[in-house]
């Protein structure tokens, strides 16, 4: 008897597809070994702050209990923080976990989800698994004076009708880079009715540095309807040990901790996480270093003829004016990996991570 379980699969995964990474990492480290530049999932080059290394390791003595389920001393270190209550927070397995759960939590098939054109990939597939509708908001154009491919927020908020359950943001955005001010932020919420729940995600915040580029985080007093994600995979450099959150009112809180799994951050994650938000040295040198860098390396490319988008993350999105095919294999075949951008619809563009100064002149000489 022939079996498949793709026929019996439920609706909203049955339109799902599994994560493409892209280049099989681990195989690619042995074959280029040290000549390798992973410049493809905007990871930090200066790696996580010593305490936090020295934490994890003290962490793995009690690898055979159960982590805190409630994670709350990393709660604790956050609400000191951020200034919010501990009834504020909740912990993911990366803010990844978070993103789908509250689409899962709050959105079904009777409703739909907002997000823009070239906006965070997470943010469609989180709408798909919930069953929800995914309604797509075209980016401003690329010669946008500011925010080029960036989130047409007057748009988003005109899409918000009644079935709308979820928006999604992202501040920066990845891929784009772009960004939008605190002022553009408080009238986007004004207009927002309060049945939905605006979701801006701050991967990127510790790295923003803009004028009027502030945090979501201040209105959200005032707006019991957001809620911001944020994450220890970037600035913080624990990509590897899945750890983010999301501050929110206590009330969405207790939703998503009706579904998050019970022991969901494991113990070295919540350890090396709390170590981290204590090194705020690190934290400004990881900072400094991607803002000279950035800047740098988008000058570099600029000479080169490749133009650049304006970021106040920690990657720049290359925009080739011809398809970007070629320039990525090329650069593969020497050890620069990339992230292409086709399937965010972006054949032209390709995401290029800030890497080390080593890493970022690998690429600089790798370009035909
Ligand atoms: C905009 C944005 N949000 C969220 C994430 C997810 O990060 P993590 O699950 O590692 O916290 C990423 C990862 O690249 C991202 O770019």
């Amino acid at each position: 008897m022939s079996f498949d379980a793709a026929t019996l699969v439920n609706a909203a995964t049955g339109g799902l597809h599994a994560y493409d990474p892209g280049h099989d990492l681990p195989v690619l480290r042995q074959r280029f070994g040290a000549a390798i530049a992973e410049l493809g999932s905007n990871e930090n080059p200066l790696g996580p702050s010593p305490r936090a290394l020295a934490a994890a390791q003290a962490a793995l003595a009690e690898a055979h209990r159960y982590p805190d389920p409630r994670g709350e001393a990393l709660k604790a270190a956050l609400s000191r923080c951020l200034n919010v209550g501990r009834d504020r927070i909740a912990l993911g397995n990366g803010s990844h976990e978070l993103l789908m759960l509250l689409a899962q939590c709050f959105a079904d098939a009777a409703h739909e989800v907002v997000c823009s054109q070239y906006g965070f990939a997470v943010f469609r597939l989180a709408a798909a698994a919930s069953g929800a509708r995914a309604v797509t908001v075209p980016a401003l154009p690329v010669d946008h004076p500011t925010a080029p491919l960036g989130h047409d927020l007057d748009a988003i908020a005109a899409a918000a009708g009644n079935d709308t359950r979820l928006i999604y943001l992202a501040n920066p955005n990845n891929p784009t880079g772009s960004w939008f001010d605190d002022a553009a932020l408080a009238a986007f919420l004004d207009r927002v009715p309060s049945h939905v729940l605006v979701v801006v995600d701050e991967a990127y915040h510790e790295y923003t540095d803009a004028p009027g580029l502030g945090s979501a985080l201040r209105f959200a007093r005032q707006h019991p309807n957001l809620v911001v994600t944020r994450t220890f995979s970037k600035a913080y450099g624990l990509a590897g040990l899945r750890v983010g959150y999301a501050v929110a009112h206590p009330s969405v809180i207790a939703v998503l901790e009706r579904l998050r799994e019970s022991f969901n951050v494991n113990c070295v994650a919540l350890a090396a996480a709390t170590a981290a938000l204590d090194d705020r040295g690190h934290l400004a040198r990881v900072r400094e270093f991607n803002r000279s860098e950035r800047a740098w390396l988008a000058a570099e490319l600029t000479c080169r003829g490749c133009r650049t988008l304006p970021s106040q993350a920690n990657f720049l999105l290359l925009d080739l004016a011809r398809d970007a095919a070629a320039l990525e294999r090329h650069l593969f075949e020497r050890g620069v990996i990339v992230r292409p951008m086709g399937g965010y619809g972006l054949a032209r563009a390709l995401r290029i991570s800030i890497g080390s100064r080593t890493e970022n002149l690998r690429l600089l000489e790798a370009l035909p």
